[in-house]
């Protein structure tokens, strides 16, 4: 979808369906009053005839209108209640309505009422960016699609006072949404496409945006004595890969003192069938899906990186396939991890941990970073606890938890966050090891996978855990979001570094 703002002239540009936003007051702008009259008052009469009252995603289409062709009327509420995530929302949902009138241009003419808390670019950007989101499509193994089912809209146009303005804000959105496009990419490819080697040549691409990327095979994470995640991925005829992406977008030393990056460390179990503790078949499917973290922490760097965000960050995405075999790790193995530590592994089917704890440790010893944030498909737990409308956040550093709740209230990819507690920590204490994979008891799973992590967590190092179980594919369609890979946590990251940690 190409996204564009077009300075309004006294004249409204000659496009059809031209779009506009109109309030539960029903009182339309300037413009379409002088359209209408020119119509013979049609859109007052349609309105008349119809159940359109302004409401949230509402809409109203008029064809064949003298002049101008289609006029389309969105609903938006009570004006003075509209906010950020509202215009968001109804970009996305504009989308779908604009796709069943069949057409590949529409313009939105953005004479806007007076709205709460959002300023005129705010709502064009917005808008621009929710209809970028919802009009992605992953078809290219449709091979004889319909051309009625295709989806014609390509081209969205805003209208407007202050287009220029807009055009310069949106650059940030658009990175964002390319970035977001990658990761939905690589989430919803299968795993005989993208195993954990193509995923690494997939994020070496990112080096013509000047990240720096380092790619370690097997040999390379042996000599490390990185045998947590070695032992995920020993069952697969696919070899395991350690990927470090590197942005550098500020000099690393501010007035003599050394900034240390951010890290962002991502799940990035290509497929999961549980192992030896193997998963029932039914599902086992979607399982293509548990490296939405690595998927999300590469898209985010993709992002920084393209609007050449302010900021030092590393991401580091653990790469393994978990496959039963002759080969792979059983329950009652014990792992030495880079850290040190050996793991009693109770279940390979709680495998992203293992993977984690490694990774986690990499970017720890390397990096020294501000502060380490993780996501993964952790566990089926969280989604039983939150359903998908929030991931799970954990975390031993208040500040940096408030932050990424704000950051997700704001970003529209919320959080809610759950404890760590001593007595969830002894559940991991195994009898022969110095922790185990799995809980003693088969209660709070996605605590005590939490607490796990944490036991790779160097004491000082402020840390968050985003179990995204739940977040990282919908069923439905969402209004900014086809059915499919999410790429959720893109946008709350981007957020939570544009407000609280980037250069300004
Ligand atoms: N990848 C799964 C978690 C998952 C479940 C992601 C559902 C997305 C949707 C993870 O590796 C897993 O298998 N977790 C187990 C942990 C258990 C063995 C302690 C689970 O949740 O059942
Ligand atoms: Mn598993
Ligand atoms: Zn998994």
């Amino acid at each position: 979808m190409h996204i564009s703002f077009l300075e309004i002239s006294t004249k409204l540009p000659k496009a059809s369906p031209l779009l506009f936003l109109i309030g539960e007051d029903k009182k339309f702008p300037q413009a379409l009053m002088a359209l209408d009259k020119k119509a013979g008052g049609i859109m007052a009469r349609a309105i008349a005839d119809s159940k359109f009252a302004g409401k949230k995603k509402q809409f109203l289409s008029v064809p064949g209108i003298q002049g101008c062709g289609h006029i389309s009327l969105i609903g938006i509420g009570k004006p003075a209640d509209f906010k950020k995530l509202d215009a968001l929302n109804l970009g996305g949902m504009l989308v779908d309505k604009i796709n069943v009138l069949g057409v590949k241009t529409a313009t939105l003419v953005l004479d806007l009422p007076k709205t709460g808390n959002i300023n005129l670019i705010e709502t064009a950007t917005k808008i621009g960016f929710g209809a970028q989101l919802k009009s992605y499509r992953f078809n290219k193994y449709h091979t004889k699609q319909k051309a009625e089912n295709k989806p014609t809209f390509e081209s969205f146009t805003i209208a407007m006072k202050g287009a220029k303005n807009a055009i310069a804000a949106y650059k940030h959105f658009n990175s964002l949404a390319e970035g977001i496009y990658l990761a939905r990419n690589l989430i919803t490819e299968p795993a005989n496409v993208l195993y954990p080697k193509a995923f690494a040549n997939e994020c070496k691409k990112l080096a013509k945006l000047g990240i720096k990327i380092k790619v370690l095979g097997e040999a390379e994470m042996k000599k490390l004595g990185m045998n947590s995640l070695l032992g995920v991925g020993q069952g697969s005829v696919r070899e395991s890969q350690l990927v470090v992406m590197q942005w550098s977008g500020i000099s690393s030393k501010i007035k003599g003192q050394k900034i240390e990056p951010l890290a962002f460390v991502g799940k990035g179990v290509c497929f999961d069938t549980g192992g030896i503790s193997i998963k029932p078949a039914s599902g086992m499917g979607m399982m293509k899906r548990d490296m939405a973290g690595a998927a999300a922490v590469t898209g985010l760097l993709y992002s920084l990186a393209k609007r050449k965000a302010k900021i030092n960050v590393v991401g580091v995405i653990g790469l393994v396939e978990n496959m039963p075999d002759g080969d792979a790790i059983r329950p009652g193995d014990i792992l030495h991890s880079m850290s040190g530590q050996t793991i009693e592994v109770l279940n390979t089917d709680a495998e992203g941990r293992l993977v984690l704890a490694d990774a986690l440790w990499y970017a720890q010893t390397n990096f020294k970073p501000r502060l380490v944030i993780d996501l993964a498909t952790l566990t089926g737990a969280i989604v039983t606890a939150l359903g998908t409308s929030r991931a799970g956040l954990f975390s031993n550093d208040d500040k940096l938890a408030n932050q990424i709740f704000e950051a997700g209230k704001k970003s529209g990819e919320e959080v809610w966050r759950l404890p760590l507690a001593e007595v969830y920590d002894k559940q991991i204490n195994s009898e022969i090891a110095d922790v185990q994979n799995l809980g003693s008891d088969s209660e709070a799973g996605s605590i005590v996978a939490a607490q796990f992590l944490q036991r790779f967590i160097k004491p000082g190092t402020p840390w968050a855990h985003l179990d995204i179980a739940g977040m990282a594919w919908s069923k439905k369609e969402l209004d900014t979001c086809p059915k499919g890979a999410t790429a959720y946590g893109i946008q709350l990251l981007d957020k939570l570094i544009s407000e609280y940690y980037e250069r300004k």
